[in-house]
């Protein structure tokens, strides 16, 4: 069954969270798992979203924290999908951090995840292909590719040698 394209800004998601005590460490930072899971929350959605079906994330590229965010700091947390294969959907998200006193917005990190959907058995299932309009849409899309196609022959590497990680 061939699926209707799907344009990247329907299924864009954002999500504005304050942070808490309870998210810290004792001197204040926030926790990078706190940020990690909210980063997948969000991508998750995102996939969702596009595929109309449940997901489940499949790959996490590395993640670095450029900057500290702070008990008090409003974290904004953007997805938007880069790429489809059959199943699988790279989505990009960015993590910004808002001084709500001053203002000041930092761009604390961002990663590339990997969803794949799932039917009502369990398997993976087919995604809308996506519609990429714009030329930083098309250019994301190029390099999302490119990503995969590495993710994929890493992975095929391992199961040669074996190993996992
Ligand atoms: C995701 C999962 C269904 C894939 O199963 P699988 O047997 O590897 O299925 P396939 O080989 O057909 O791969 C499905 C898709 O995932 C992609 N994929 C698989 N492993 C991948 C990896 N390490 N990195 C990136 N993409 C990967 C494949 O390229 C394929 O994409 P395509 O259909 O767009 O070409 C299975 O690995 C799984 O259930 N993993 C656990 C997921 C999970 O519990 N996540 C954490 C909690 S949500």
């Amino acid at each position: 069954m061939t699926l209707a394209p799907r344009h990247i800004r329907d299924s864009q998601t954002t999500i504005s969270q304050l942070m808490h005590l309870a998210d810290a460490n004792p001197v204040g930072n926030i926790h990078g798992g706190m940020v990690m899971r909210l980063v997948d929350e969000v991508g998750g959605i995102c996939a969702s979203r596009h595929a109309g079906r449940p997901v489940v994330t499949v790959a996490i590229d590395s993640m670095s924290f450029h900057s500290p965010i702070f008990v008090g700091n409003l974290l904004t947390v953007k997805a938007s999908l880069n790429y489809v294969g059959r199943t699988s959907m790279e989505v990009g998200v960015r993590v910004e951090a808002e001084d709500v006193l001053t203002g000041e917005i930092t761009h604390t990190n961002s990663a590339y995840l990997v969803y794949v959907a799932k039917d009502e058995n369990g398997e993976a299932a087919e995604v809308p292909p996506l519609l990429a309009e714009t030329a930083d849409e098309q250019r994301r899309m190029v390099e999302g590719k490119q990503r995969q196609e590495e993710r994929v022959r890493r992975r095929r590497a391992r199961e040669t040698r074996g190993t996992c990680g």
